[in-house]
């Protein structure tokens, strides 16, 4: 089965073609982020013009990876939700086009499904399996018991972890998008610096706190005149979002006995975080799957996988 894979929903424009959910025949990323960093964050107008500036050079540049043509694929695959409006209707109308004009069926894909999906793209799935969903828009603790099967155990109850990450550096002056910067910057400091793990009870997160706790640190000790260490700050800041979502998760991880944990979105190509999350995992006996960086953040490869997913257990559940 091949899918061609469209995502739109924020500020890439992807497409891919996927064989079987597995096999990545292309994967084709333009990014916008060079764009919106010129004003600190995603502005939603500029976006849904980019995309409809690139996205016919990206339908191009992914067959041309691929070596097919659009009749070559089964299905055609495209983010329908959760994201930017302007954005998601330029990739479904695109896919509806090729659709109807290449007389494909359509399937319509949850942004979030495709992160999840974006690690059986590196691995088969064992149920039951806890997903940690980390990304710019969202924070989730989803358990599959089978494929195509999610039940949210907990969530934000405020800022995505993503969120937190790019307004914490955004204060601190250190450019856009955050979390890559601060991970790094991380990785330079030592957690000197005293933070809150907020926990608003049973599986839920909560990141304001701790975010405007580390903004507030900031601006008094800037106000004082004494320096602060970006770096120690950042290791700080990033110490306490992993005691967060490490705790939690391996609570849920003993209390549901998951065979598999796996780790979605964005924020899952946090090294801090594939490192402790993986070692606590594992000490358990249990798998621990993370998509390989190119497919933490946005792309249609995901997409391609998840909608593999949905056909399949659509077929199932029919018969
Ligand atoms: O999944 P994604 O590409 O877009 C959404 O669906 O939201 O996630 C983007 C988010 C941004 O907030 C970005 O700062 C964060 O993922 N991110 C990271 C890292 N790389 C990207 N956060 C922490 N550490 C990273 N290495
Ligand atoms: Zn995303």
């Amino acid at each position: 089965m091949i899918i061609l894979a469209i995502e739109t929903s924020c500020d890439e424009t992807a497409m891919a073609i996927v064989e079987d959910g597995k096999k990545v025949i292309a994967n084709y990323v333009y990014t916008q982020i060079s764009i919106h960093t010129l004003y600190g964050g995603v502005v939603p107008e500029i976006a849904s013009r980019e995309h409809i500036k690139k996205i016919t050079y990206v339908l191009d540049a992914t067959l041309k990876e691929a070596k097919m043509k659009i009749d070559d694929v089964d299905y055609i695959a495209v983010t329908a939700k959760p994201g930017l409006l302007g954005s998601l209707m330029v990739g479904i109308n695109c896919a509806k086009t090729l659709a109807l004009v290449y007389n494909k069926p359509l399937i319509m894909v949850d942004h979030i499904y495709g992160h999840i999906y974006a690690n059986y793209l590196e691995d088969d799935f064992i149920f039951p399996l806890l997903a940690l969903v980390v990304s710019g828009g969202h924070t989730e603790l989803v358990l599959m018991k089978d494929h195509y099967e999610f039940e949210i155990l907990g969530e934000t109850m405020d800022d995505a972890v993503g969120e937190s990450y790019d307004k914490v550096a955004r204060v601190v002056g250190v450019g856009y998008p955050g979390g890559p910067i601060i991970d790094k910057m991380a990785s330079i400091g030592k957690p000197t610096y005293k933070l809150p793990r907020p926990d608003p009870g049973d599986y839920n997160f909560s990141f304001s706190g701790l975010k405007s706790a580390v903004i507030n640190l900031y601006h008094n000790e800037t106000m004082k005149g004494n320096e602060i260490n970006k770096e120690d700050l950042a290791a700080s800041f990033q110490e306490a979002v992993i005691d967060c979502l490490v705790n939690k998760t391996m609570k849920a991880v003993s209390e549901y006995k998951v065979k598999q944990v796996i780790v979605a979105g964005g924020v899952a190509a946090n090294k801090g975080l594939r490192q402790r999350l993986g070692e606590e995992v594992t000490k358990q006996n249990i798998k621990f799957t993370i998509p390989s960086f190119k497919y933490c953040t946005d792309n249609a490869a995901m997409i391609a996988s998840a909608a593999y997913n949905q056909i399949k257990h659509e077929n199932n559940s029919a018969k």
